[in-house]
């Protein structure tokens, strides 16, 4: 087990990997379709990391400590033949997850869960169709992410998870429905302030529905203690049963526990989800790098990160550019 630490002594432990930038959704806060319209240029093949290289990279960050690996993108089931990736990943002694928006998991579920995929976590603004189009801008329904939850959980993709963007006038009223729909089956949603990621989206304080705020809509809820050191969901009790989460990236931050590292498709470490900068690690390896040579790199990156952004964080944002989330899987 490595004991690597970074400058606020805080070791690596989770390691989320983008396998696309490209999504089959434009959701207004993450890739609003004025940006990533049709002549948008996303990354060509030849520029993303294969499967080979993802998994010898996996195979590095878990010899430094890395415990659980997700999957992101963009949305990560449009990259072909993701269970492959997984069959690779499984043999190593490491959690995989999948963050996804859910609409391709009626065909792809089943196939991901063989390869030794552990479990989902599904994005899920609204059950209303209108409000879930207004924000999706995509064509996909609600209808569609509800199967692709069904197909998770028929193949055991569990304990599912349901992230919940939570925006000023686009989905408050919400709320109350998604937590309904979900808490008597073992389902925890999650709401997550809106966050200034990336620079595309527009971000405004105003639009922020804060972790106060939230609390007051769900009522007095009974805190549950943490399980485990770094997670990003403060989690309560729901009278009737089941759990609710709050991600409060922006009023209540949790950089002082962050132990999470961030690999862009393109083969990028990030330590920040708001970073303007990584570490090119696929360069290296295509010019025939040793393990060795990458375990230095990514050991005196790790070792000098002083990361603490959504702690120092203005209400304005600041204009520093920052890499998109659909880049670097959220
Ligand atoms: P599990 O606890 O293993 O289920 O995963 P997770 O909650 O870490 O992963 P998930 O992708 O579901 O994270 C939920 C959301 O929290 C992300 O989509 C981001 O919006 C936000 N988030 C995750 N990690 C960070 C982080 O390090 N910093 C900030 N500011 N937000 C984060
Ligand atoms: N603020 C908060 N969460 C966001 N996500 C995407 N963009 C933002 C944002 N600006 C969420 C998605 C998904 C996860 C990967 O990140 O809804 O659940
Ligand atoms: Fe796609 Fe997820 Fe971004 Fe929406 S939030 S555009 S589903 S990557
Ligand atoms: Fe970690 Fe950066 Fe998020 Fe803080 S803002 S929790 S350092 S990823």
């Amino acid at each position: 087990m490595g004991g690597l630490r970074d400058t606020l002594n805080r070791p690596l432990r989770d390691l989320r990997i983008s396998v696309t930038d490209r999504c089959n959704m434009r959701c207004r806060y993450c890739m609003p379709r004025e940006v990533f319209g049709s002549d948008f240029a996303f990354l060509s093949k030849v520029d993303i990391l294969t499967y080979e290289e993802i998994d010898r990279l996996a195979g590095l960050f878990i010899s430094l400590g890395v415990e659980k690996i997700r999957l992101s993108g963009g949305e990560p089931l449009l990259r072909k033949g993701l269970h492959e990736l997984i069959s690779m990943l499984a043999l190593r002694d490491v959690e995989i997850a999948m963050t996804t928006n859910g609409v391709l998991l009626p065909r792809y579920a089943p196939a991901l869960s063989a390869a030794g995929l552990d479990r989902v976590t599904v994005s899920l603004d609204a059950l209303d169709e209108a409000t879930f189009a207004a924000i999706t801008d995509s064509g996909h329904t609600v209808a569609a992410v509800l199967a692709g939850i069904e197909a998770a959980e028929s193949v055991g993709l569990g304990p599912i998870k349901i992230n919940t963007v939570v925006k000023k006038g686009a989905n408050e009223d919400e709320l109350l429905d998604l937590v309904g729909r979900f808490s008597n089956r073992d389902i925890a949603v999650r709401f997550i302030e809106y966050m200034d990621v990336g620079t595309t989206n527009g971000w405004a304080m105003n639009d922020v529905v804060t972790a106060a705020e939230i609390r007051n809509l769900l009522g007095d809820l009974e805190v549950i203690e943490p399980s485990r050191r770094g997670d990003v969901a403060k989690r309560y009790q729901l009278p009737q049963g089941g759990e609710v989460g709050l991600i409060t990236s922006v009023t209540e931050p949790f950089c002082g526990d962050c132990t999470r590292a961030r690999i862009s498709a393109d083969g990028h470490l990030y330590t920040c989800l708001f970073a303007s900068q990584g570490l090119d690690l696929l360069t290296p390896m295509r010019e025939g790098a040793t393990d060795q040579e990458l375990l230095d790199l990514i050991d005196s990156c790790w070792s000098s990160r002083d990361d603490r952004y959504s702690e120092i964080r203005t209400e304005v944002s600041s204009v520093h550019s920052r890499v998109e989330m659909s880049f670097i899987g959220g």
